[in-house]
């Protein structure tokens, strides 16, 4: 049991970064026990927690050992020497981590964390569209199951798609499944994309007249939007990018005010670490990402359920592992 005085300590570490976002102290209080607990066991158990910026901020300012976007997390998988890895966001960027670290166990807290782009290519699908388009090279997005991993010749995340596309000297290639962000890196890169009709349920439904809305009302505000986005939202923004892209830029700018078009927890950590910011309203919550909790986090560690593991056949993760150590070359 953590005497009085740890659990003070602890509630004012949370309050001290996450009161910018609302939270009063008597809230950190209640979460401390929680919080202490994890980090506790972690240490006992010899595990890692890696936690996606789309996290909630107990998560990220609580318990969370690294906290990035889906590349930089896919880095630290790569040189942690943790013995687990607990991965804090959703399916497909547990069983990436799993792909670099076969012989680690690797879990994810929520069974419903899935994604919209993810769940809407299979391996099959992709086969079919290599048939139809014989010689062009294989793109797949990081939001992708394994076994579609396994059937491209290179992986990309949304902080290196632009280059990784480029890289190749092909003018047709494919790039599944993101039908939005194939075709803002048309744009980007000159190249013409054969892609799938897949779509991120959050940033899909973002909209132009609302950016130029906010521009018209917040005079100076940089207006910073995720690659997944319509390309007509892309189009009004000041810059497009993945989510670190978006991190740099607000902190190398001296604009007074952002509108982060993408999910709420990006908007909410870097309200939390750039203080004297101002951050105008416009995000979405990913309904996959948040599925994720602290006690389920808890439970991982005190009794990890079979199928919270990530496991994926040895001939299939080995395909896969090209794909990604090819994105790390490119990188
Ligand atoms: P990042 O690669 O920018 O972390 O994005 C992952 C994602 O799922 C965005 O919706
Ligand atoms: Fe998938 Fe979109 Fe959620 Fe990212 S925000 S995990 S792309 S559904």
């Amino acid at each position: 049991m953590p005497s009085e005085n740890e659990l003070s300590e602890e509630a004012a570490r949370l309050h001290s970064r996450l009161s910018a976002l609302g939270w009063p102290m008597e809230t950190c209080r209640l979460y401390a026990p929680l919080t202490l607990e994890i980090n506790r066991l972690k240490k006992e158990k010899n595990a890692v927690i890696l936690a996606h910026s789309y996290q909630t901020p107990d998560i990220i300012y609580g318990v969370a050992d690294f906290t990035g976007d889906s590349y930089g997390l896919s880095l630290q998988a790569k040189k942690t020497s943790a013995n687990t890895i607990i991965f804090s966001g959703v399916r497909f960027m547990a069983e990436t981590a799993k792909i670099l670290n076969p012989d680690k166990r690797v879990y994810v807290p929520s069974l419903e964390a899935g994604c919209s782009l993810a769940d809407a290519i299979s391996a099959k699908d992709l086969r079919e569209l290599k048939r139809k388009h014989p010689g062009a090279p294989v793109v797949c997005y990081v939001n992708t199951s394994a076994e579609v991993k396994a059937e491209s010749d290179v992986c990309c995340t949304s902080a290196n798609a632009a280059k990784i596309i480029k890289s190749f000297p092909e003018k047709e290639i494919i790039f599944v499944p993101d039908e939005f962000m194939a075709k803002n890196l048309e744009r980007e890169t000159g190249k013409k994309l054969i892609s799938w009709s897949a779509r991120c349920v959050v940033h899909q439904d973002f909209d132009r007249g609302k950016i130029q809305a906010v521009k018209e009302r917040f005079p100076g505000i940089k207006v910073l939007a995720h690659s997944e986005c319509p390309p007509a939202v892309a189009q009004a923004a000041d810059m497009v990018g993945g989510t670190t892209d978006m991190e740099r830029y607000v902190k190398g700018s001296d604009a007074p005010s952002f509108m982060l078009v993408t999910e709420c927890g990006l908007s909410d950590r870097l309200r939390s670490e750039n203080s004297g910011k101002e951050f105008v309203g416009m995000c979405s919550l990913c309904p996959y990402m948040k599925k994720n909790s602290l006690s389920q986090i808890l439970e991982l560690l005190q009794k990890p359920a079979k199928e919270k593991e990530i496991t994926i056949p040895a001939s299939v993760a080995a395909k896969a592992k090209k794909a990604l150590d090819r994105m790390f070359e490119l990188s």
